[in-house]
């Protein structure tokens, strides 16, 4: 999604800015522009496509200056192009935006009929005019211009702006989407993720929701929504901000996937000790009564991984859970009730929606206690809610999402573990049994990714195909939707996953021998169910792919490829089934020649509902 930056530097800013926009590629994004401030002139300069297209535009017209903005488009409204790429320019005023200005339709009629002209189809650009006619209206007086136009805009925001006549401030604020301050030795800096400001920033300030104001080289001014001065200190830039390279791999994600082994481990270092689940940044886990109901709201991968926390939370605490799907929870005018644990789950913490459940449940229940599962522990998810249980994955670029995923498995079956234990469900042995059992799936990967001949077999079972089917029971149902949003998003090919006892109520229309059913068979969740449902697709003529931890039993063998796995418990298994699935996503996008790392209309932050 759209990424931010604005530099007033020592001495120009052009790279800095430049080296900023790389950095958040990973977002996504389909176009990219900036803009430089020198002597009282605007360059700007702005190119559909990758970053690559921009920089050959500005070894033409380069942009000179000391203080600048630049901006990475994932287009909303309008198609990427020149004109709707960012920033957007009045005469003397130069913006870019994340969000949505949902009002734009209204302020644009209004400032077109007092004479400005519009050269793009995108909300932003009533921006700049208005600003600047709210500077004409108030005499040049900034600030109160810079409130003014805030106070008109509906929708959600994050804007950073130069302004001519002011060399010496990048304006910024912040409403519904995220956006920090950094300094370093050579300048000061506006951003939208932490990740834009390595190597630049050696200390940051989180901008809070509703706030604004201006940064300089002598420091910040810092107002609320009500116009009063905020104070606030420094922070180190997080280690999590240093962006990491591939380390020799071919793409961030299967970099990411090889990871996940480190990122179990780290996870049992954190939580896990002598049988002891503890959560030091969600004490309330530990203190407080146990809650009587769990709502789990997410979106995309960590709305899967919720769902399979489901099952073991039902079957071990034995408390009612529900899961959803943030945009839809959000509007549909939830009954919460009290006692109730809201946990949401988000690899960034700034995704729009999930963002925006945590803020109506505080304020509809301000007495339920809230818990982010979250990979960016200076996120806004994180910081508004009143516990945390970080990922701990690291970094995450490829805009697939697996270590953050499988990290999200191990804690929720963590927070299962230790919840279940306080309400003496489960014994301190248990307890231990089970955490041993997920210290086995650290070896257990490692042998997954050192040898994927079984993988390789059954990708080529793709090369011609239009689509797959994925099916499993029990807590390997969300497995089989994870395995199937994996494939759909970095290979194109159509994908359904589906509770393996519901396929005869449609999807077995869609089985003939084009179509490879991937199904998720471990011993764990109903063995037997799932073998009679193998024998139902296989009598109709589908190119089965086993995942499977019982190998050589004689239905097993019948399947055209068999990924096996290793054998795991209730918990556990799922963890297995992460790298085949998302190892055989990779390698059949890779036999296909997509852009994995960045697939195509796809961010990896999504910031705007
Ligand atoms: O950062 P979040 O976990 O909140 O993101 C949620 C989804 O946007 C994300 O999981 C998305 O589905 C990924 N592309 C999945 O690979």
């Amino acid at each position: 999604m759209c990424g931010i930056i604005g530099a007033l530097g020592t001495h120009a800013v052009q790279d800095a800015l430049l080296g900023a926009l790389q950095r958040m590629e990973y977002r996504g994004y389909d176009s990219a522009g900036i803009c430089t401030l020198d002597v009282d002139r605007f360059h700007q300069v702005k190119a559909p496509g990758k970053l690559k297209a921009l920089r050959e535009k500005l070894r033409e017209h380069g942009a000179p200056g000391r203080i600048g903005i630049g901006h990475t488009r994932w287009a909303t409204h309008g198609e990427p192009s020149v004109d709707n790429a960012h920033p957007h320019l009045s005469e003397q005023v130069a913006i870019v935006h994340n969000g949505i200005i949902e009002n734009h339709h209204r302020l644009r009629k209004q400032l077109r009929e007092r004479g400005c002209i519009f050269t793009s189809q995108t909300d932003t650009e009533v921006l700049p005019h208005l600003l600047q006619h709210k500077l004409a209206e108030r005499d040049g007086n900034i600030l109160a211009a810079w409130r003014a136009m805030l106070g008109e805009l509906e929708g959600a925001y994050a804007i950073a702006a130069i302004v001519r006549g002011w060399p010496e401030a990048l304006w910024f604020a912040r409403k519904g989407s995220p956006l920090l301050l950094g300094r370093g030795p050579e300048g000061v800096y506006v951003a939208s993720d932490a990740l834009a400001l390595a190597g630049l920033a050696d200390s940051v300030m989180y901008v809070e929701e509703g706030e604004w104001g201006c940064l300089g080289a002598a420091g910040v001014e810092l107002y609320d929504l009500n116009g009063h001065a905020v104070q606030r200190d420094w922070e180190p830039l997080p280690m999590t901000a240093h962006s990491a390279g591939k380390g020799g791999f071919s793409h961030y994600m299967l970099k990411e996937i090889h990871e996940q082994p480190a990122v179990l481990r780290r996870i049992l270092r954190a939580y896990a000790h002598d049988g002891t689940i503890r959560f030091d940044k969600a004490r309330f886990l530990h203190e407080q009564p146990l809650p009587e109901r769990i709502v789990m709201v997410a979106c995309g991968t960590s709305y899967h991984a919720a769902l399979t926390a489901r099952y073991w939370i039902e079957r071990y605490l034995q408390v009612p859970v529900e899961v959803d799907i943030a945009s839809e929870y959000r509007y549909r005018n939830p009954v919460i009730g009290a006692n109730t644990l809201l946990v949401t789950l988000s690899q960034s913490g700034e995704t729009a929606d999930t963002l925006e459940v945590l803020r109506m449940f505080k304020r509809q229940t301000p007495d339920n206690p809230t818990l982010a599962l979250c990979n960016v522990a200076s996120s806004s998810l994180a910081r508004e809610s009143d516990g945390l249980i970080e990922l701990f994955a690291g970094p995450e670029i490829g805009v697939a999402s697996t270590k953050a995923y499988m990290a999200q498995l191990a804690v929720l079956a963590l927070f299962t573990l230790m919840l279940s234990k306080r309400a003496g469900a489960l014994s301190g042995e248990d307890v231990s049994r089970h955490v041993r059992g997920l210290e086995r799936v650290v070896h257990g990967m490692e042998a997954q990714l050192a040898d994927t001949a079984d993988i390789d077999r059954a990708t080529r079972l793709f090369a011609d195909v239009h689509g797959a089917l994925y099916l499993g029971r029990g807590p390997c149902f969300p497995m089989a939707l994870e395995g199937a949003l994996k494939l759909k998003e970095i290979s194109y090919l159509h994908a359904e996953g589906y509770a393996a006892g519901e396929m005869k109520h449609g999807p077995i229309a869609l089985i003939d021998s084009t179509l490879p059913v991937i199904v998720i068979a471990p011993h764990e969740y109903q063995l037997d169910k799932v073998v009679s449902n193998l024998h139902e697709v296989q009598a109709r003529g589908a190119r089965v792919i086993l995942i499977v931890d019982t190998p050589d039993a004689d239905w097993a063998r019948e399947a055209e490829a068999r990924i096996t796995i290793p054998q795991g418990d209730y918990f556990s298994t799922p963890l297995l089934v992460c790298i085949p699935l998302q190892m055989l996503a990779y390698k059949v996008a890779c036999m296909f020649g997509t852009d994995v790392d960045q697939p195509r209309n796809l961010a990896k932050s999504v910031t705007v509902e």
